[in-house]
């Protein structure tokens, strides 16, 4: 008898981290991915430009563990998008996604991220070019709307032009991006959240693929967000408070409990600094930084991090900067 599975198979975009500049960098992905096997993982932005005009080697390179991880591309011409997503599947990437959400001025001036949302035949335009150029999944992320448009029938229409061209999946930070006056960080916290409109976008197209983004911090808040999405992507919580991750993968691929222990995690940081100072001289601060959220909310933390982040300590290899950590984490738990 032909086995039917009783469940259909989890969408790869159930759970990610999103991207965001300067933070999740090869060296954060790789925290990450010792903390949630399933996880899917995003890049920073990479401009079409850097990619064109810079070293690609330095744009792209990712450490193999970082499976499955999805390169981020910012631009709008639809032939350099699409040489760049052609690196992006020869370097091993698992999906191409477009950056249709940032709202910071420099972005604006090279006429891609959040403006480009005025404009979805442009984003049509590239993202068909990316479609024909590469076999793994093109994806886009987005805003619900740009300036003080309010109304649901902007991104439903942007939506269904992107789709038309080929995107199948859609990454919904629900709020809009407000292109004057808010720095990119206000425009993170000040236009108002409105979960509801994404969901009626997967109401909408059923057919297609959404994850939610934007102000979401909790298990439950996710969990009843997959009540209505296919998907929830996580930022600045996970940024900050990695070891949530260690939970994702139980809570919401069914896979067994996780067995990560803090201390196992730092030391597994700590070798893979040595690796990647051997490999290219790399020094251990550009790393540790992305873990100072590891011991969040935990007695210590405070003096575990300054050890972690203190300019004087620089020249120790990290070994011996892991070992001040621990003892000073260690001291604190005595004397408090
Ligand atoms: C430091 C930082 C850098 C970011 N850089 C990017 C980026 O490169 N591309 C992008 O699409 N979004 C970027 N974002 C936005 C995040 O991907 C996400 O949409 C936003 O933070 C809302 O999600 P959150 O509330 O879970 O953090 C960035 C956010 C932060 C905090």
């Amino acid at each position: 008898m032909e086995h039917i599975p009783s469940h259909p198979p989890l969408s790869p975009w159930r759970l990610s981290v999103a991207p965001m500049m300067d933070w999740t960098d090869r060296h954060c992905r790789y925290l990450h991915r010792l903390l949630s096997k399933h996880t899917l993982l995003y890049t920073e932005m990479v401009t079409t430009g850097a990619i064109t005009h810079g070293s690609v080697q330095r744009h792209l390179r990712f450490n193999a563990e970082e499976h499955p991880v999805a390169l981020q591309l910012g631009g709008s011409e639809p032939a350099d998008l699409a040489h760049a997503a052609r690196l992006g599947e020869q370097w091993g990437y698992d999906e191409i996604n477009l950056n249709c959400g940032c709202p910071s001025e420099r972005v604006q001036r090279g006429a891609f991220g959040a403006c480009l949302m005025a404009e979805p035949q442009t984003v049509a335009d590239g993202v068909k070019a990316m479609v024909d150029a590469v076999s793994i999944p093109v994806t886009v992320k987005h805003r619900i709307g740009i300036d003080k448009v309010e109304s649901y029938d902007f991104v439903r229409d942007f939506v269904g032009t992107v789709s038309e061209a080929g995107c199948e999946v859609f990454l919904v930070h629900a709020r809009n991006a407000w292109l004057q006056g808010l720095s990119p960080k206000e425009n993170r916290e000040i236009p108002p959240l409105r979960y509801e409109l994404a969901h009626r976008l997967k109401r909408d197209f059923p057919q297609l693929t959404f994850g939610v983004n934007g102000g979401i911090t909790t298990n439950e808040q996710i969990a009843d967000h997959l009540q209505h999405v296919d998907g929830v992507m996580v930022g600045r919580e996970a940024y900050h408070n990695p070891w949530l991750l260690t939970s994702w993968d139980e809570a919401f691929f069914g896979a067994a409990p996780s067995t990560a222990t803090r201390e196992a995690v730092e030391e597994q940081m700590v070798t893979y600094m040595e690796r990647a100072f051997q490999e290219d001289g790399c020094p251990w601060y550009a790393i540790a930084r992305h873990m100072l959220g590891l011991r969040h909310g935990l007695r210590g933390a405070r003096r575990w991090r300054q050890i972690w982040s203190d300019h004087r300590l620089k020249p120790l290899p990290p070994r011996e900067v892991w070992a001040m950590a621990q003892e000073y984490v260690g001291l604190e738990a005595e004397t408090t």
